[in-house]
């Protein structure tokens, strides 16, 4: 199969794993609403991230620390509603997971029942490692996090690029081996060195996906927002913006308001 084609296989976790066995890269974006997903599922995106990005670009907060699990929830439900070959895969927000296994298994099991998705994702390693063990347990597919974590902003006061010094690097990579042992399926990576990510992704088994992390890891990611160039205020190194969706649409709206003014619209053919 060329890596160009799209296959009308349905993506599941089992399905990014040959991705990886074969060398076919796996594309993912973010959506958090169902005209958008559509778009992504119909274009033959891979896998559909509902991050907790929605904190940022859907309700304008500075940072992802406030969504709450129920936001989460409608956004996720309205994704899977759009999507029918993609996995889905949502993010479980910040205080629904870290240190209580318990809470994590429940807010996981919300999330897989009340929005019809196919996996969790969440932030850390070590320290999240038996929140990932309970939801393992209960059948639910968990994509790791590591590097730059947004949900840890407070901690590390900064959105630099994580694991350049050689301590932090061997702690990203030691956590990296123990989310695949504790059975993740797939681990992002955000913001680290690239070589790094490249011996990373293949020391490991399962797919890696990078944001800003170069070009030797199994797949990429990217806020849907960034790419079309929707947000003008973010443009990180890593960021390919493919569509000036900002100005386009700012240029629409202003013909709309002059048309309107103007009594062009609507014309004798745009009404009853
Ligand atoms: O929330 C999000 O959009 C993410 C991606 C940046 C990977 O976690």
């Amino acid at each position: 199969m060329s890596t160009n084609t799209i296959s009308a296989k349905v993506v599941t976790t089992h399905v990014l794993s040959e991705m990886k066995l074969r060398g076919e890269k796996i594309a993912m974006l973010t959506a958090y609403d169902y005209s958008m997903a559509r778009i992504l599922d119909m274009a033959g995106i891979d896998v559909v991230l509902v991050g907790d990005s929605a904190s940022n670009v859907m309700a304008g907060n500075e940072t992802t620390l406030s969504i709450t699990l129920d936001q989460m929830i409608y956004h996720a439900a309205s994704v899977h509603k759009a999507v029918s070959r993609a996995l889905v895969v949502v993010d479980l927000p910040f205080g629904s997971y870290q240190g209580n296994s318990l809470e994590a298994l429940h807010s996981a099991i919300r999330i897989m029942k009340e929005t019809g998705c196919g996996a969790v994702k969440l932030e850390g390693g070590q320290e999240v490692v038996e929140s990932i063990d309970r939801i393992l347990s209960a059948g639910i597919p968990v994509m790791g996090h590591l590097g730059l974590m947004p949900q840890s902003i407070h901690k590390f006061g900064t959105y630099t690029v994580r694991a350049r010094e050689q301590e932090e690097a061997q702690k990203l990579m030691a956590d990296a081996k123990l989310l695949e042992n504790a059975g993740c399926f797939a681990v992002v990576l955000e913001k680290v060195p690239a070589a790094l990510a490249q011996k990373i992704a293949e020391a490991l088994k399962i797919p890696v996906i990078g944001i800003g992390a170069g070009n030797g890891v199994d797949g990429q990611v990217l806020v849907l927002h960034d790419m079309l160039g929707i947000n003008q205020e973010f443009s990180p190194r890593f960021l390919r913006r493919y569509h000036n969706l900002f100005a386009e649409m700012t240029g629409s709206v202003k013909t709309y308001i002059q048309d309107v003014k103007s009594r062009d619209f609507p014309n004798e053919r745009e009404q009853y």
